[in-house]
């Protein structure tokens, strides 16, 4: 059983407190920091909470406490994770792991200095739709991965920390982009190196200094094409889908706007319909159990689990820090609008990698291309020629 700390009463640390309250879970969240006290003394009586205080080192202190959560704004990531090193606490923080690469690599290379247990909250690689995706790719069921795309849309982020450059970190990349590029990560073998990053960024309609819109490439090692797509001025909810292509296969996945749940109502009894959803009459798109389908749950078994058993859980320090490392990169071509480099001082995959070649063999002096049945009934393959380099066509 984890008696765990939570840092940050807003947003998400509710949301994790209902996940690791869950229905009937043995885990609790037993103290809770906020930065104001009316805030910590509601999380407390909302959540059962025996301790609460405005003061984040005594909360990480507290002997009570077996293990930190932080939900806190991203400037704070560092501050909180140094103070959980400075007591030996485990430690499992929200996403992005820091505002820049350099952030989260010394907070990595804390929490392994100090041989304590780091976690990283990336619940989009935990819902259940990603979950049997990644075995489905692990098994091979789509072959070689090419290109994994994916898309976090939406009208923007509830308070106003996010809005502020110093205290985010950055815009829509750094708060959407880390989620996107961790899921393409994974299917693309995460320890497969990100070498490049070709990004463009604008401010297309806030008020702000960073960007509200931004797609990007991430050139990985062996070839494969990562893709992300985030903005804060979605219309219409949350869009959250991934694409994943590779030689043998294929998969769509959409996680929040239809999920084929639809309900219509003239506003009778309106109430809250899903995260970021924009309206409550008309055709709604509701999402059954946000908790387990945004990936909360599976995230704190899989931490839970790995500290008790001294593992390492599927969504590390490590894995934040290349995320923030691809983020830099990103952010560098927005500005220069080149093929940036990642910068990772430290790596711990594969090196020196090329692209694989994908010619397949159909007989000792052809390579298939395609073979296929036409509307008019032909059963035709398409092959080159291994010497003169010509492409023919054949009926079978
Ligand atoms: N799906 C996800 O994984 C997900 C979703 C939302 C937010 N997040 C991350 O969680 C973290 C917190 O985001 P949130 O949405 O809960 O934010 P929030 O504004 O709703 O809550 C932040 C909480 O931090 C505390 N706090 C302490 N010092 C503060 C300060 N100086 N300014 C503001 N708040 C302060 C307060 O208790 C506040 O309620 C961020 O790093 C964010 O990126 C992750």
């Amino acid at each position: 059983m984890q008696r765990i700390a939570m840092l940050g009463s807003g947003f998400i640390g509710r949301f994790y407190a209902e996940s690791i309250h869950g229905q009937r879970g043995r885990d609790r969240v037993v103290a809770i920091y906020a930065r104001r006290e009316e805030s910590a003394k509601k999380f407390a009586d909302d959540y059962g909470c025996t301790f609460w205080s405005t003061d984040m080192e005594e909360v990480i202190a507290h002997p009570d406490v077996t293990m930190i959560c932080v939900a806190l704004p991203n400037n704070l990531h560092e501050a909180a994770v140094m103070l959980c090193v400075k007591h030996k606490k485990a430690v499992v923080s929200t996403k992005p792991l820091g505002r820049n690469g350099a952030e989260a690599l010394r907070m990595m290379q804390a929490i392994e200095g100090a041989g304590i247990f780091g976690g990283y909250l990336e619940d989009l690689c935990y819902t259940p739709k990603f979950l049997k995706s990644k075995q489905m790719v692990d098994n091979g069921a789509l072959g070689r991965i090419l290109w994994a795309k994916s898309r976090e849309t939406h009208p923007g982020p509830h308070s106003n920390w996010f809005w502020d450059k110093e205290q985010a970190g950055g815009g829509c990349i750094l708060d959407l982009g880390c989620h996107c590029i961790e899921i393409a990560r994974n299917f693309i073998g995460k320890d497969i190196k990100p070498v490049e990053v070709m990004c463009w960024a604008a401010t297309q309609v806030k008020p702000i200094e960073a960007e509200d819109h931004a797609i990007a490439l991430v050139k990985y090692e062996n070839g494969a094409i990562g893709q992300f797509e985030v903005s804060w001025t979605f219309r219409g909810g949350m869009d959250l889908r991934d694409e994943v292509m590779g030689t043998e296969g294929t998969i769509w996945m959409n996680n929040f706007l239809r999920t084929g749940f639809e309900v219509f109502t003239t506003g009778k009894g309106g109430d809250y319909v899903a995260e970021k959803a924009e309206s409550n009459t008309g055709w709604l798109f509701p999402v059954g159990d946000e908790v387990n389908e945004l990936g909360y749950n599976h995230m704190f078994t899989d931490m839970f689990r790995s500290v008790e058993e001294g593992t390492e859980p599927s969504e590390t320090f490590y894995d934040g820090y290349v995320v923030n490392a691809i983020i830099d990169a990103a952010y560098k071509s927005a500005k220069t609008k080149l093929w940036e480099p990642v910068d990772l001082p430290v790596w711990r995959g594969q090196e020196g990698l090329s692209p694989v070649s994908t010619l397949i063999e159909y007989d000792a002096d052809y390579y298939l291309i395609k073979e296929e049945v036409t509307h008019d009934g032909r059963h035709k393959v398409i092959l080159k020629d291994k010497k003169t380099n010509e492409i023919i066509e054949r009926d079978l």
